[in-house]
């Protein structure tokens, strides 16, 4: 059922700084910041050669990587994101097994503009897990 994988995301309580050290330091090729306001959330894509980086950072009052950050102050992996051909069969076949889909089980779009859902850390080994159509 799993493709391939899209991106790792990983929250950032300071974007500049997250950007410079995998520009600067790391010496990888990164996007303009990008204000995914639906989102709660400023993006920065770190562009490898066979997968993507994200860093999040907090965007507006509300936003889902808040209470992270206050548990993780100086960041950390947020979560990963897999391929799917088929979000709606992935979803029901996960919750016929028992999984847990965040939210009210329908897919939204995410920062790429595909349908994205998201899956309870618990149920997938302490880590979430963000399933994207590909
Ligand atoms: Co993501």
């Amino acid at each position: 059922m799993l493709g391939r994988l899209n991106h790792v995301a990983i929250a950032v309580p300071d974007l500049a700084a997250g950007t410079a050290v995998y520009r600067d330091t790391l010496g990888a090729r990164v996007s303009q910041p990008q204000a995914e306001p639906a989102h709660g959330v400023t993006v920065v894509f770190v562009e490898l050669p066979n997968t993507k980086v994200e860093l999040l950072e907090p965007l507006g009052e509300n936003s889902p990587i808040k209470a992270f950050l206050e548990k993780n102050p100086s960041g950390g992996i947020h979560h990963v994101c897999y391929e799917v051909e088929d979000i709606l069969a992935a979803r029901d076949r996960l919750v016929a097994a028992g999984a847990r889909v965040l939210g009210d089980g329908q897919p939204k779009t995410g920062a790429h503009g595909k349908p994205v859902l998201f899956l309870h850390p618990k149920d997938f080994c302490g880590t979430l897990v963000e399933l994207e159509q590909a």
